[in-house]
């Protein structure tokens, strides 16, 4: 069986801040932002908003979208670094609020590639015939992780969520009559791609928060109000992530392509996690392919992390844009350092 998917979702913060409200906390101007970012707008959480709240809220969309009861749900991923719970985990916290009594649920953090390992391992259980549908979320609430003091990181990130569905569908050779599996035509969409991804724990420093202890040890919730020193929040190397991005980003979708056979018209377009304008257009250029294929909403949202994929990947699908019939590449980084590709079929 393969895993397609067949419904997405996604949740946006109304409170928005743009560019000049950054620069009324730091030393820094619209025109800077949008130049070396591309970004002009960040959604923020506000009021009861909460990663729980916006992933089962993206979720519930995504249900709705595939046409899907919440008791068919044999599987919840929620990718987060920024889940208000750490005990019950954000995912079972999202069976509870949507009424998915049938679900297994489990969360996973690989920051900004983290929806690209959901992606993989709610693909893998399908495959291997485990489960039948899969809730798949990116939800971060980055906005509590952020030192709005420094200039450096509170310009990129925002707050969201996103969410996908898979439904286990035959793959071409189970339809096939015969023993010998068919060669796939390039036009074949109901084939199994092999997912390629990357770790590097040696280059972690690049991108750190270290987690947030009282006194006795224990975690303390995510917390807008209270101050913590530099290291409780989002630390970057922006100019180490930005090389790292843009050379392992392009090696790792070719790898994916070659893995698959894939030549890259086939390929109708990349949804790359939205980090940085500049990432992006570095990337289609190294892989010589046209801008125009690779969307972006940066602009609207900064970087949401996890979030960020499935937020793009619900905007082209509400918009009519996931033509059905077409492949296309979704490439994640970022910290672990962590970075992979994985080809969806629609
Ligand atoms: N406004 C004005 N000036 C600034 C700002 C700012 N917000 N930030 C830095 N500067 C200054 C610096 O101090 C520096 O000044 P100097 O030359 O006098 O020393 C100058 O601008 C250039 O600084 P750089 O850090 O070299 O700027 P760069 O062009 O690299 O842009 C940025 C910085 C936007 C952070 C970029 O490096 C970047 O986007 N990196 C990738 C970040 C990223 O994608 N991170 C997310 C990864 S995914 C995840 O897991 C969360």
């Amino acid at each position: 069986m393969i895993g397609r998917i067949v419904g997405t979702g996604s949740y946006i913060p109304q409170y928005c801040m743009d560019n000049n409200d950054i620069a009324k906390l730091v030393e820094t101007s619209d025109e800077w932002i949008r130049e070396r970012t591309g970004v002009a707008r960040r959604h923020i959480i506000s009021g009861e908003e909460t990663t729980v709240s916006m992933a089962s809220v993206a979720g519930k969309r995504a249900l709705e979208n595939a046409g899907i009861e919440p008791e068919e749900v044999d599987l919840i991923l929620v990718s987060t670094i920024s889940s208000n719970v750490i005990l019950p985990c954000a995912a079972c916290e999202v069976q509870k609020e949507i009424g998915a009594v049938n679900a297994t649920c489990f969360d996973l953090n690989a920051a900004c590639t983290g929806f690209i390992l959901a992606y993989n391992t709610a693909a893998a259980y399908i495959a291997a015939g485990v489960y039948k549908t899969a809730l798949i979320i990116g939800s971060e609430s980055l906005s509590n992780l952020t030192n709005w003091n420094d200039r450096g990181t509170c310009i990129l990130f925002g707050d969201g969520a996103g969410a996908a569905v898979l439904a286990a569908q035959p793959e071409a050779s189970e339809t096939s009559e015969t023993t010998d599996k068919p060669e796939a035509s390039e036009n074949d969409t109901s084939k199994l791609f092999i997912p390629v991804t990357h770790s590097n724990g040696a280059g972690g420093e690049a991108l750190s928060l270290k987690s947030r202890h009282d006194a006795n040890g224990l975690t303390k919730e995510v917390d807008k109000e209270e101050t913590f020193d530099e290291a409780h929040y989002m630390q970057m190397d922006g100019r180490a992530v930005f090389k790292f991005a843009v050379k392992k980003v392009p090696e790792v979708i070719e790898e994916t392509l070659q893995l698959n056979k894939l030549k890259k018209e086939n390929i109708a377009c990349y949804i790359l996690h939205q980090a940085n304008r500049r990432i992006i257009e570095s990337v289609a250029k190294r892989l010589d392919e046209p801008l125009e294929k690779f969307p972006m909403n940066l602009e609207e949202y900064g970087n949401t992390s996890s979030a960020s994929i499935p937020i793009l990947l619900d905007e082209w699908n509400r918009q009519g844009k996931l033509k059905s019939g077409s492949k296309i590449v979704l490439a994640g980084f970022g910290a672990g350092l962590t970075w992979g590709a994985s080809v969806i079929s629609v």
